[in-house]
């Protein structure tokens, strides 16, 4: 039988199939060349992770050793990621604290290391609230410690838009396929992402449908840069993603920003 799902089901059926749709992604790889760029080699750092989403990232910082608060303004993003923690070693699990709320929620604390990875950074709407981000991440930081995300390059994101995409992943529980219409509005300067969502058992029983989207903001390098300085943050480099070997160029699509805030002085 089919299931046609209401928007709230639909956001729903999104959250209950986002590890699965992005079940190849190599989390542990990206945390360690998070870690390396922002030279956190002793696991026992103080981790601010913004956007955790189910704590994919949060588990491999953890468990490498790193204490790790991890936000995320959406609370059923939270509920999985806290459902997961039981599956963890309990050592692991001891280290991760998810907060709900934006960065400005969260207590002012010195971290090791800021971080927003997987396009948490193209959910800002605005040039101020992009600013505001970075203020309070940078409020947050220990002198010297670092801020490193990963966005889409804006202006290449422009003149090459986002195509659609068709995915079907099977695992043992059952057979999800997506299909992503990607819209740009090149004034707007932002991507509209849907997902038409079909999941079923793996003999497509107990179809479920539903469709959800988010929307992608375009920041061209040059903002977000002028967004930290005005922060306080200085930039140290910006690579091709989850690449630190060399820098950026006009035709990565992706990048990996990386920003410290600046050790005053010494007297
Ligand atoms: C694509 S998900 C990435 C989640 C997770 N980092 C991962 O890699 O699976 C983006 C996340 O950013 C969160 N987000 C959106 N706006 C945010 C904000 N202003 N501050 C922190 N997180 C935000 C969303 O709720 C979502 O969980």
């Amino acid at each position: 039988m089919t299931k046609s799902t209401s928007s709230t089901a639909s956001k729903q059926l999104f959250y209950s199939v986002y590890d699965t749709i992005f079940a190849k992604k190599d989390y542990l790889a990206e945390v360690n060349s998070v870690l390396e760029l922002g030279g956190i080699r002793s696991g026992t750092a103080r981790i601010l992770e913004l956007g955790c989403g189910t704590g994919n990232h949060t588990r491999c910082f953890a468990g490498a050793g790193h204490s790790v608060v991890g936000i995320d303004p959406d609370e059923e993003m939270l509920t999985i990621a806290r459902a997961k923690l039981t599956l963890l070693p309990r050592d692991i699990a001891g280290r991760i604290n998810y907060q709900h709320g934006q960065v400005h929620d969260v207590p002012l604390a010195t971290y090791d290391l800021a971080t927003a990875l997987f396009n948490v950074i193209n959910y800002i709407a605005s040039p101020a609230a992009l600013e505001a981000l970075m203020r309070e991440v940078a409020r947050r930081l220990k002198p010297g410690a670092s801020f490193i995300f990963d966005v889409w390059n804006g202006n290449a994101a422009l003149v090459d838009p986002p195509a659609g995409k068709s995915v079907t992943v099977e695992t043992e529980h059952g057979r999800v396929k997506v299909e992503l219409a990607a819209r740009t509005d090149v004034v707007a300067k932002s991507t509209e992402l849907t997902y038409s969502i079909e999941a079923s058992d793996l003999r497509g029983n107990g179809l479920e449908q539903g469709k959800y989207t988010i929307w992608h903001f375009l920041w061209p390098p040059d903002v977000i840069v002028e967004a930290a300085r005005a922060a306080g943050l200085e930039a140290k480099s910006v690579h091709p993603l989850f690449d630190v070997s060399r820098t950026a160029n006009e035709h990565d699509w992706k990048l990996m920003f990386h920003f410290r805030k600046p050790v005053p002085d010494a007297l």
